[in-house]
């Protein structure tokens, strides 16, 4: 044969991956192939192919009749809105995108293009795992992605989608990426399956229900976005990017934002009058950020605390904030490791944070401390006060006990903290307090009820407010809520140049 017409066949095969057949039956699952789902991703024109005609070594088990160019995965580069990324698609149309020797290594060789050359590394997994013919160098293909995955954290961003059933190593590498995004409907991570469940535990459980998408998103809070399908999964993939810098020693783009009038006048009314009203901060939040730029990020998941992405006067910043509409905005075990996560995120790669605080304190209780609050809420802690990036917070209303230090407290090293006169910095709400300081005089008193309000009212008197804290310093500034938006502007502004110099170590030790 002419040596081009080869090269030609050769590429044509590649291109078919495991054939039509098994193509119709993944559209018919609802599923897109995995060169489509990189059409959908990539700039047009942009991906080049890095090894298509990598095949497997395996001999064993009949393997040495299928062979498929490529071998189950797409690896190569390309951009995404004009910005380099590194990229694998998985296919689960060759040996259900199983991972071999040859598969791990082309995925390896990718990861070290990316954290060489500072780029951001996206997987799309479709694959049922370690690719079983092929036994231990199979596992071994598997811990070198892990490895990989551990040193480029904190170095490139690594997102991963799941749109597909991954299951056992699959599910892993995943694991220890920045992000996860998954598809409704069709796909599940497990690490065993319902069936290995069924003979273990004699628990039925569907895979939907074990692994799927809304599982994880609200359940397990393994994934942090649940999609309504892989074409959305896809665009969200680009939004999350678009917030990111492309390596850790660059900044977020700086997006084109039209200098207007900065007043938020709706902010003035958010507050309820009674304190224990609930509200929603995302309208806070909404109000705030440039519009429509606020990207919630565990959406379904600890929704006692909000966080995301946005951007304020086109620079990204990270948000933390309260949610005074669920539970009152408590903190607890998985809301405090959900922030702490983020936190780190956003440190590690030169994210400002903006922390809104409404908080009552830690949610009490058996299950909270039988489940480790104590070294849990120390995650959001030790992220926050670990952090260096520039971090502004805003006290909308309540700043209580220890969860007023925990959420970037000035102590902790924020550099701007401001409070709206709405604040009621104190170590606890003016109930308990009366009831617990002047538990003598109440008891002793003609009328109790009586003496309890009085004792509350004179607790508010002094504590209901953001002022003893301004006076010590603690809160930079008593701003009017319309306009926090023309403050944060100014104050990030401010710290763009921020630098601090951590004391000499390896690394810090985060209460896992
Ligand atoms: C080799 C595999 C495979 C695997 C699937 N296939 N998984 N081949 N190794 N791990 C092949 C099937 O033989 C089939 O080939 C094709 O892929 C599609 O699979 P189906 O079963 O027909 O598809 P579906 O019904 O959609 O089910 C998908 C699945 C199921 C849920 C992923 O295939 C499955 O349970 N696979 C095994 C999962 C597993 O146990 N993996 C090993 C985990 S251990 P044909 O030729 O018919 O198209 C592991 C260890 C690493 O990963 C640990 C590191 C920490």
């Amino acid at each position: 044969m002419e040596k081009r017409a080869l090269l030609k066949e050769k590429q044509q095969q590649a291109l078919k991956g495991g054939g039509e057949k098994r193509i119709a039956a993944q559209h018919k699952k609802g599923k897109l192939s995995a060169r489509e789902r990189l059409q959908l991703l990539m700039d047009e024109g942009s991906f080049e192919e890095i090894g298509m005609l990598v095949t497997h070594r395996c001999r064993d088990f009949g393997m040495d009749k299928e062979v498929y160019p490529g071998d189950g995965v797409i690896t190569g580069y390309g951009t995404v809105n004009g910005r380099l990324v590194y990229v694998y698609s998985q296919d689960f149309t060759v040996f259900g995108g199983s991972l071999s020797e040859t598969h791990a290594q082309k995925i390896v060789k990718i990861m070290d293009l990316a954290m060489q050359n500072g780029a951001p590394v996206i997987g799309l997994n479709d694959s049922g795992g370690a690719r079983i013919q092929e036994g231990v160098v199979s596992l071994g293909g598997y811990a070198d992605i892990f490895y990989r995955n551990v040193k480029a954290s904190g170095v490139v961003p690594q997102i991963s989608a799941i749109l597909g059933p991954c299951a056992g190593g699959a599910v892993y590498s995943p694991a220890i990426t920045d992000f996860i995004l998954m598809a409704e409907n069709t796909s599940y991570m497990f690490v065993t399956g319902p069936n290995v469940v069924k003979t273990v535990t004699h628990e039925n459980v569907t895979s939907e229900e074990l692994g799927g998408a809304h599982t994880h998103a609200s359940k397990s809070g393994v994934t942090h976005f649940a999609c309504a399908n892989e074409v959305a999964c896809i665009d969200n993939i680009k939004s999350l990017l678009s917030y990111m810098p492309q390596n850790c020693e660059e900044d977020a783009p700086v997006y084109d934002y039209e200098d207007a009038d900065e007043s938020r006048p709706a902010l003035d009314n958010i507050i309820p009058d009674n304190p224990n009203q609930p509200y929603d901060i995302k309208e806070v939040i909404e109000e705030v950020v440039d519009t429509d730029s606020f990207l919630e990020v565990h959406k379904e998941y600890a929704e006692s605390i909000v966080v995301g992405f946005a951007r304020i006067g086109g620079r990204s910043i990270g948000i933390v904030a309260n949610q005074p509409a669920f539970l009152a905005g408590v903190l607890d075990n998985n809301s405090s490791r959900k922030g702490a996560r983020f936190v780190r995120f956003c440190d590690a790669f030169n994210i400002p944070l903006l922390v809104l605080v409404d908080v009552p304190g830690f949610l009490p209780g058996t299950d909270q401390e039988w489940n480790g609050i104590i070294v849990n809420g120390a995650k959001l802690l030790y992220a926050l006060s670990e952090a260096t990036v520039p971090k502004v917070t805003v006290i909308t209303r309540k700043a209580y006990g220890g969860a007023y230090d925990v959420m970037n407290s000035k102590h902790i090293g924020a550099d701007l903290n401001y409070a709206w006169p709405t604040a009621e910095i104190a170590v606890m709400g003016a109930k308990g307090a009366a009831e617990i300081i002047f538990k003598k005089e109440i008891a002793e008193a003609e009328d109790p009820q009586q003496k309890l309000k009085e004792k509350e009212a004179e607790y508010i008197d002094k504590f209901a407010n953001p002022y003893a804290a301004a006076a010590k310093g603690y809160v930079d500034e008593v701003i009017i809520p319309s306009d926090t938006r023309s403050k944060l502007i100014k104050g990030y502004k401010m710290l763009e140049n921020k630098v601090v110099t951590m004391p000499k170590r390896k690394h810090g030790n985060i209460p896992l």
